[in-house]
């Protein structure tokens, strides 16, 4: 069944945080949406509410190769098309020195924050070049363009995503498909929270403060600040954006903010 005229959209790691607030603004925006996680429970409590008819939810994990392929098969049949893809899902590891990074996380880190967009944009690819149209976002981060205190393989990952998104767009422009990425700063969500408890600080709003400090807008973003930018890249508005790297951080890395 197609949803004819109207656009569709995939945003994996829709259940919490930043995905969670794509899909919100993406459903505004008109989008008819599939929500991908592997979190089911969290998934179906973060579309609770939505128009049932607007949202396929699909389970499963964004990084493997087959569960992308079916996520995919899902969308053509509901919706019959997909018009963007933002692949969101990531993991941030754990701190640690490199001497001691253990390599089964290195690995798992890789796994889902590069093979995952990898394998996400080889599936959705097809459906998008038979339409001669489409947009993929893939989230990065402040990480992506500098390297992260004890998070290596985070720092690494997320590099790896900006090569992969400015190489992909090259690859795909002759298909009319744009590809970008967003490097969002710090943002309130259970990720950063994690990385926060890890930190060493006396507390988490000791470590709150303290990474605050560093951003010259003196706050964290709310998911919905990063979804608003990667609608704009998602839609014809950024009808000539592609290969571009978008950093939302509040100026965190545009250097370091006067004393307060
Ligand atoms: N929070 C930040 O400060 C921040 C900053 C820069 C970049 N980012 C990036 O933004 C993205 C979203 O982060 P967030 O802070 O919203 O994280 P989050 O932990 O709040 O939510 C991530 C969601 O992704 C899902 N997920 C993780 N691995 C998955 C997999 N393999 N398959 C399917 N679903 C999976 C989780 O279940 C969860 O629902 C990540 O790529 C992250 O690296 C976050």
């Amino acid at each position: 069944m197609s949803s004819g005229a109207r656009r569709a959209a995939l945003v994996t790691g829709a259940a919490n945080g930043i995905g969670k607030a794509v899909v919100k603004r993406m459903l505004e925006a008109g989008y008819v949406v599939a929500a991908m996680d592997r979190d089911a429970a969290a998934l179906t409590h973060s579309v609770a509410g939505t128009a049932n008819r607007d949202v396929v939810q699909i389970v499963g994990d964004a990084a493997n190769p087959e569960a992308m392929a079916e996520a995919v098969r899902a969308i053509e049949a509901r919706f019959g098309r997909l018009d963007a893809a933002i692949f969101n899902a990531g993991i941030a590891g754990v701190s640690s020195p490199l001497k001691d990074y253990p390599i089964e996380v290195f690995d798992e880190v890789m796994r889902v924050n590069v093979h995952g967009p990898w394998h996400g944009i080889q599936a959705v690819t097809p459906l998008m070049r038979a339409a001669g149209s489409g947009s993929i976002v893939l989230v990065s981060s402040i990480n992506g363009i500098r390297g992260f205190g004890t998070f290596a393989a985070y720092a690494a990952s997320k590099h790896a995503v900006m090569g992969l998104a400015k190489t992909a767009a090259i690859d795909l422009a002759r298909h009319g498909i744009r590809v970008n990425s967003v490097h969002p700063g710090l943002v309130n969500t259970a990720m950063m929270q994690k990385v926060e408890e890890q930190v060493g600080a006396p507390s988490l709003e000791a470590a709150h403060a303290h990474f605050s400090s560093f951003v010259p807008l003196r706050r964290y973003a709310e998911p919905h600040e990063i979804a608003q930018v990667i609608a704009f890249l998602s839609s014809d508005e950024a009808s000539y954006v592609t290969g571009a790297g978008y950093i939302v951080d509040g100026g965190f890395t545009t250097g370091i903010p006067a004393s307060a």
